[in-house]
């Protein structure tokens, strides 16, 4: 293909939702040129319901490097959560034992804060692109070829190319085998979603064990709620009406002695699980950031947050590469990125067996669960390793 417009620029960023755009913002703080290219429009990114959650740092960066302060007035503060199982719930104080708290804002409005900010200070952004291919990693001027949405082929020239496009990550293929290592692990469940239109169930988030299986109340405003509850893989939303939802949902919470205020059901689907990284975070002059290079499975609402931690300590090592010609912070970012990412995946992990039954579970196995828990939520050092953890680790180590 021959490109007919030619750019150079010092960032070329693959992938615009929350890790590629709080990048090229952070970058245009700093004095780094970016442009970034998305195969979906804003549109599409703008109707994919993702998790809820934001630990304090992720508010703290979208309000610090101005963005918008909209997290603080649209978000709920959130002091801590309730663990429910063998019959009752239990608190956990986020305030009291580690003296932070996590934000309940949707990623969508994450999204749109990031893309609203990049239109409001001039970022390069192009949305809705097709054909999009990286090339020459291993040089000093690796290349990332498009075509915009007009049908004009267009080349990118950089410093650096950023592989921040998501689950399905095509930049992470350009790194060859012999220089990677991946890492997987399938669980034999999945979460059934749904967004109801009710008032909430309770005032925090409800992370419910039961011998039925896992149950999360979460919200998104005071009209809206988002649940979920643990489900077969192959498990068909369409198969579900609206009752036998509830009395899924009522029945496992109802085991701790909660009772859940039901609405109409608009939207529902299976969110599959699945743990993934792939080492390392950087080839030639190809960085990964977010999904792209890693995958947790939701319970704990990581998957985010992670992304965003890659960001900020990329942003500050990619400062040092530009106009420097020494790659080497980029592994440098690879080191101190997966710091973080391999404690999350253990937590992220942890939470969910913690909580999950397994299809072949014994009545052993559903005890032990809740002697854990017990374990947990009765110990003060318990119950501050997963506060600590749930509102994320300070400085993104
Ligand atoms: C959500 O609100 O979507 C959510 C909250 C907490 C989780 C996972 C998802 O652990």
């Amino acid at each position: 293909m021959t490109a007919t417009t030619r750019t150079r620029t010092q960032v070329a960023v693959v992938g615009a939702g929350p890790a590629g755009l709080l990048l090229t913002h952070l970058l245009a703080r700093a004095g780094v040129e970016s442009v970034a290219v998305e195969v979906r429009s804003r549109r599409e990114i703008e109707e994919t319901h993702r998790a809820g959650i934001l630990e304090q740092e992720s508010v703290d960066v979208l309000v610090e490097s101005g963005v918008s302060d909209r997290v603080l007035r649209d978000g709920y503060r959130h002091d801590g959560i309730e663990l429910a199982f063998g019959g009752t719930g239990h608190r956990i104080d986020f305030q009291g034992l580690v003296g932070a708290s996590t934000q309940l804002y949707p990623q969508t409005d994450v999204f749109v804060d990031l893309a609203d900010a990049r239109a409001r200070d001039g970022g390069d952004v192009r949305f809705g692109v097709t054909e999009v291919s990286v090339h020459d990693v291993e040089s000093e001027t690796p290349r990332v070829l498009f075509t915009d949405p007009d049908g004009v082929a267009h080349e990118l020239v950089a410093d650096v190319v950023v592989g921040a496009d998501g689950s399905r990550s095509h930049c992470r293929a350009q790194v060859p085998e012999t220089a990677r290592r991946q890492y997987f692990r399938e669980y034999p469940f999945a979460w059934f979603g749904i967004l109801t239109e009710a008032p909430p169930s309770a005032p925090e988030l409800i992370y419910n064990h039961s011998p039925q299986g896992f149950a999360l109340i979460s919200s998104r405003t005071e009209t809206l709620q988002r649940m979920y509850f643990q489900c077969d893989p192959a498990e068909n939303p369409d198969d579900w009406s609206d009752d036998r939802i509830w009395s899924e949902l009522q029945g496992r919470l109802g085991a701790n002695g909660y009772t859940l205020k039901e609405g109409p059901i608009t939207s529902r689907s299976v969110l599959p699980f699945r743990s993934f990284v792939q080492e390392p975070m950087h080839h030639g002059r190809l960085v990964l950031a977010g999904d792209a290079a890693h995958t947790v499975p939701p319970t704990g609402a990581k998957g985010l947050n992670l992304a965003l931690a890659d960001v900020r300590v990329l942003a500050e090592e990619l400062e040092r590469v530009i106009g420097k010609g020494d790659a080497a912070p980029l592994e440098t970012y690879s080191e101190r990125a997966l710091g973080r990412v391999w404690k999350t995946q253990h937590f992220s992990y942890w939470m969910t067996t913690m909580l999950h039954t397994l299809p072949d579970a014994s009545p052993f196995d559903v005890r032990r669960q809740e002697g854990e828990l017990a374990l947990l939520s009765s110990s003060v050092a318990g119950s501050t390793y997963l506060a600590e953890a749930y509102t994320g680790w300070p400085g993104a180590r």
